[in-house]
Order: C-alpha cells, then sequence, then structure tokens
C-alpha cells in the first residue's frame, strides 16, 4: 500500500498465531528504541534545568553592597570652583551620554537603560556617602552604569563625586 509517498507494510494481524506474535515482539522492540531515545532527553533536559535554576539562584538579585571601608573613605577634595569645573568636563566627556548633559538622567544613550540616575533630584543621591559614589563611579553598578576603572585617578573620581552632588536642584 502507498499512503503518502511512502511504502506502508499492512501486516495481516490476526491471520497465524506467528504474526501476531511478531508485531507484538516488534512492539516491544520500538517501545524499547522510544524509550532508549526519550530517557537521555528527558534527563538532559532535567539536567539543563537544574543547572539554569542554579545559575538563576547565583545570579545577583541580590542587593548591592559597597565594603565599609569604601563607603567612609573621606573626600580630601573641596567642593570649590576649581574641582566643580574639572569635575564637569570628565562628566562631559564620560557620563553626559546617559546621565544627561544636565544630569537629569535623560542622555543620548539613556533610553537602551532601564533607568539612569537622575543626579538633578536631591533624593536620588541622598542616602549615598561621598564614599559611595566614588566607590560606585571606580567600580560601576550593575549590569549598566559602566565603572571609571583605572582610566581615573583618584582625584578625577573625587571632582566628579564633587560634581554630581552639585546637580541636585528639586
Ligand atoms: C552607559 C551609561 C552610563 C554611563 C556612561 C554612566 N552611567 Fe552612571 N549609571 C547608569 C545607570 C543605568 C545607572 C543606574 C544603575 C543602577 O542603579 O543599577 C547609573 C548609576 C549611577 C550612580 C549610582 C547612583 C546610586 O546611588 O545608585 C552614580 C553615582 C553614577 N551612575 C555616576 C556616574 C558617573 C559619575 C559617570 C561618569 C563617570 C557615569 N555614571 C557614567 C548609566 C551610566
Amino acid at each position: 500500500m502507498v499512503w503518502r509517498g511512502r511504502r506502508v507494510a499492512v501486516q495481516p494481524l490476526s491471520v497465524t498465531g506467528v504474526s501476531l506474535k511478531q508485531t507484538l515482539q516488534q512492539e516491544a522492540v520500538s517501545t524499547k528504541g522510544v524509550r532508549g531515545f526519550l530517557f537521555p532527553i528527558i534527563f538532559i533536559s532535567l539536567f539543563t534545568f537544574t543547572l539554569s535554576a542554579q545559575a538563576a539562584k547565583e545570579e545577583p538579585p541580590a542587593e548591592y553592597k559597597i565594603p565599609p571601608d569604601a563607603a567612609a573613605k573621606h573626600n580630601p577634595i573641596k567642593p570649590n570652583g576649581e574641582s566643580l569645573g574639572r569635575g564637569k568636563k570628565l562628566y562631559g566627556y564620560d557620563c553626559a551620554m546617559c546621565h544627561g548633559k544636565d544630569g537629569d538622567g535623560k542622555g543620548d544613550m539613556a533610553s537602551d537603560y532601564k533607568s539612569v540616575t537622575d543626579f538633578t533630584d536631591r533624593s536620588s543621591l541622598k542616602s549615598r556617602s561621598d564614599g559611595d559614589l566614588f566607590y560606585i563611579i571606580r567600580n560601576g553598578k550593575g549590569q549598566d552604569m559602566p565603572p571609571e576603572g583605572d582610566r581615573a585617578k583618584d582625584d578625577d573620581i573625587w571632582h566628579l563625586v564633587n560634581y554630581i552632588r552639585s546637580l541636585g536642584k528639586k
């Protein structure tokens, strides 16, 4: 018999005891075949699932922590005109594209991120010490806030801290 272009053998199931037995044996074999095929798949997916569950556990929805000694670091630089001027310049190069030219969190790249801190809103940095800000600028924060890393000298980061503090208006 030809069905959808394939040859399908139609077995005379109940014609003789032998062919029925054969059919049963064949079925047993094919069930085993299916099992032999399914088990690794189930096993692998369970394994992958366990792995990803573990990965999800290790991922940090954990709150962002700043080491206490970093948070307590004293800002050695007074926020005088010179410091703010230097901070403003660096801010223009490295921060404005996300945090906005005036610090309102609406820079050209801001739409790529869930939320960019608005420095014009005083409450956004209120709970942060200067040491916190230094640490965040040096090391970055989460996935979105990139670190200055080694490209800035300590003093430059303190100038940036002074400058973003000076942006608070509302
Ligand atoms: C690529 C975009 C991007 C750039 C460039 C960038 N930031 Fe950010 N920044 C972010 C985002 C997004 C957040 C919010 C991250 C979060 O809270 O998880 C953030 C958060 C911060 C915070 C943390 C506020 C807080 O208390 O949690 C500070 C401080 C900060 N940025 C300062 C700066 C400074 C200074 C620069 C330039 C040296 C800079 N950022 C450059 C995207 C950026």
